[in-house]
């Protein structure tokens, strides 16, 4: 009996692989224990929050019973929490002109994603990525009736192919979506690209009469190696909107606090935050969190210690080339995106690292074959500790024939 709508049952079938990770994951540890799996698969955030998190906790507990408590409340978010974020995305976005009222808090850059897809995009629209991708993007464009478009990123660095990026544009693309620092390649877009990239933007808006939106989703901000910035990308166009998120800085992902950032230059920028005020209410979310908000804009400035996960990206770098594994450096995010051996089948190769209680995620998962993502979300010994396995795995890809 056919108890799913047909579209989710195929959308299980063609996401079966991190079901299958996951699964694995589990049973590998009742087999060997926790300590001899070496779990690379998940990008979820492990260092605690730091402590302007508890204290927040802790105050909001003892006063819990003054208003405004934690009731229903503006469906963009506590007006002290949207001034108080535009006031730090000002400084960081090099827009002087971002005011609470341009903020709208959301569920995670998940569920801003979400809003804002849902308030932009009509049946037949396009949404162009470059490709490898977040993988929920596609299912994101396709909850607003929209389809998502990749768009290969340059071989090797996977920086953007402005020239791909231009040529994918049609008058069905209603947004251009990028992703700096990368889920899951690190790589992090220079000043310079993302002015190609807004020029791009001009022109086609120009050509199609109708907006082209700049998205950039940036849960990563504030992660990134041997001194790279990360652009801000409100002064390159007025059709732009910033996502973001504490999941990761404050290591708040499980309690769901993100935002969209409506550029002020935009015209009728009001209209596209009473938009997003709308869909984030009637997608069911409501409104962000109460008890993150809080925490959140008491919390504000504050971050995870970010020195943890360069230790370990150097760790893992060294893991990996030792075992003759090929990868550009992350600029940022936690995450490597490496050549598999010899370009052997990405799935294949996972499937050799699993035999030595690696867990990896295919790149095909991520709309690019022939590679696979790790994940430093894991103690340095745990990293430290894979080496034997990955330079096993590699040995067995050679022995099938990947050189
Ligand atoms: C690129 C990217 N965007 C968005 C998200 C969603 O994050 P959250 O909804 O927790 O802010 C993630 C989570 O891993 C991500 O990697």
């Amino acid at each position: 009996m056919q108890l799913l709508a047909a579209k989710i049952d195929r959308f299980l079938e063609t996401s079966s692989w991190i079901r299958r990770m996951f699964e694995a994951g589990i049973e590998l540890k009742r087999i060997h224990g926790p300590e001899r799996v070496y779990d690379f698969s998940l990008g979820n955030p492990d260092l605690p929050p730091p402590p302007e998190v508890a204290a927040a906790l802790h105050e909001l507990a003892d006063h819990l019973s003054q208003p405004p408590g934690l009731g229903y409340m503006p469906n963009a978010g506590y007006p002290e929490a949207r001034e108080r974020l535009a006031e730090s995305l000002a400084r960081e976005q090099k827009t002087p002109g971002l005011r609470g009222r341009h903020v709208v808090l959301t569920c995670g850059a998940a569920g801003g994603i979400n809003a804002f897809f849902r308030a932009v995009l009509s049946p037949g629209d396009e949404v162009v990525c470059p490709a490898p991708y977040f993988v929920e993007y596609g299912f994101y464009a396709d909850n607003a009736g929209a389809a998502l478009k990749p768009v290969p990123a340059r071989p090797g660095s996977f920086e953007l192919d402005l020239d791909a990026l231009d040529q994918s544009i049609t008058a069905d693309t209603r947004i251009v979506l990028v992703n700096s620092p990368n889920n899951p390649t690190g790589a992090v877009y220079s000043q310079g690209v993302l002015e190609g990239l807004a020029e791009i933007l001009g022109r086609a808006c120009r050509r199609h009469g109708r907006p082209v939106f700049l998205v950039s989703d940036e849960p990563y901000r504030f992660l990134t190696y041997d001194g790279v910035t990360v652009p801000p990308v409100l002064p390159l166009v007025p059709f732009s909107v910033v996502i973001g998120s504490f999941s990761k800085n404050l290591g708040l992902a499980g309690e769901r606090v993100g935002y969209v950032a409506v550029n002020p230059e935009m015209p009728g920028e009001d209209r596209l935050v009473a938009g997003l005020v709308m869909t984030n209410r009637i997608l069911g979310f409501v409104n962000a969190p109460a008890i993150g908000q809080r925490v959140m804009t008491a919390a504000l400035g504050s971050e995870v210690d970010a020195g943890v996960y360069r230790r370990r990206r150097a760790v893992m770098a060294d893991v990996l080339s030792q075992a003759g594994i090929t990868f550009p450096m992350p600029k940022g995010a936690f995450y490597f995106f490496p050549r598999t051996p010899g370009g052997m089948d990405d799935t294949a190769f996972v499937d050799l690292l699993m035999r030595q209680r690696i867990l990896a995620v295919p790149g095909s998962g991520f709309g690019c074959p022939g590679h696979f993502r790790l994940t430093f979300c894991v103690d340095e010994r745990v990293i430290e500790a894979s080496a034997e396995g990955f330079r096993s795995a590699v040995a067995a890809a050679r022995a099938q024939g990947a050189d």
